[in-house]
């Protein structure tokens, strides 16, 4: 499958950092990267320096998301893309480089209002990837540390921004109808084998939070299970249990955090081809399961 570029990161702003801790460490299953300057906690999923950036501040929500190029010659053609397009684009300075474990650094505020910041050269961390809570692994190379969603009512602009900017494409849809009048449009994009790196929802009013979940998937069919055991074993509230989405396939359950974005854990997605001539709307979310757990 052809690539040019892959999320490399997602940056997350809250009031305090460490009320993820024991969320991503004990629950997910992450293992904690570098500190960072001001109070900054990240994360990792695979061999990268940081996967997941926690950052203090006002907000509770992505603040950024960093896709990679795989070389200079990609950076440089999707920043003059996102500039044709009229985003205004700053190169990052070294404080920011090194904050983001990067050779170079491109931002720009995209329609959906989270910062998108283009780098080349994410660092590898010191040592190996290793989870004793996930030792099977998360499914990374060549497709990046998994996928974002985000809600707006900016679509058509994000849309734009992502298809004519960025150069992912779209790889289906689902529109649902989830009460009399209300639909639920939601449209997934690809930039590699991932069948969707970023999807996006058309939100009817500002919601709270614009970062609805970010994914994570393990090698390991077992690895998504043990984890759910592990959500279970928390009073953390589960959205979607257990379940299997009809348009990627993927075997999977929805955690929320307890700062209100949702992890959703999960494996055996099905993968983009160079020839995906898929791209249809869905008229539901899981060809089964996914309900909304209550415990007893
Ligand atoms: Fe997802």
């Amino acid at each position: 499958m052809q690539r040019a570029i892959e999320i490399a990161y997602v940056g997350i702003e809250v009031p305090d950092p460490a009320t993820l801790t024991s969320f991503f460490g004990d629950v997910i299953g992450l293992v904690p990267g570098d500190p960072g300057g001001d109070g900054v906690v990240t994360w990792r999923n695979d061999d990268k320096a940081q996967r997941v950036i926690v950052q203090a501040g006002p907000r509770t929500d992505a603040a950024f998301v960093g896709f990679e190029a795989l070389d200079d010659s990609v950076f440089d053609a999707t920043v003059a893309r996102l500039r044709s397009i009229g985003c205004e684009v700053i190169e990052g300075g070294d404080d920011e480089l090194a904050d983001r474990r990067v050779r170079r650094l491109a931002r720009t505020a995209s329609p959906f209002g989270v910062d998108v910041e283009l780098v080349v050269g994410l660092e590898d961390a010191a040592a190996p990837f290793s989870s004793e809570l996930v030792p099977g692994g998360f499914l990374t190379d060549g497709v990046g540390f998994g996928h974002a969603v985000f809600a707006t009512v900016e679509y058509d602009a994000t849309e734009r921004f992502l298809v004519e900017g960025l150069g992912l494409n779209q790889s289906d849809w689902i529109e649902l109808e989830i009460a009399e009048g209300v639909v639920l449009e939601v449209h997934f994009f690809h930039c590699n084998a991932r069948h969707h790196t970023v999807a996006v929802a058309k939100a009817p009013f500002e919601l709270p939070q614009t970062l609805h979940h970010i994914m994570f998937e393990t090698n390991d069919r077992d690895d998504t299970g043990a984890a759910f055991d592990r959500v279970f074993a928390t009073d953390l509230a589960v959205p979607n249990g257990l379940g299997r989405h009809d348009n990627d396939g993927m075997f999977s359950f929805y955690v929320e955090s307890p700062e209100g974005f949702q992890v959703e854990v999960g494996h055996g997605a099905r993968v983009i081809t160079d020839d995906w001539d898929d791209n249809r709307c869905y008229d539901r979310i899981s060809s089964w399961g996914h309900q909304p757990l209550h415990r007893g």
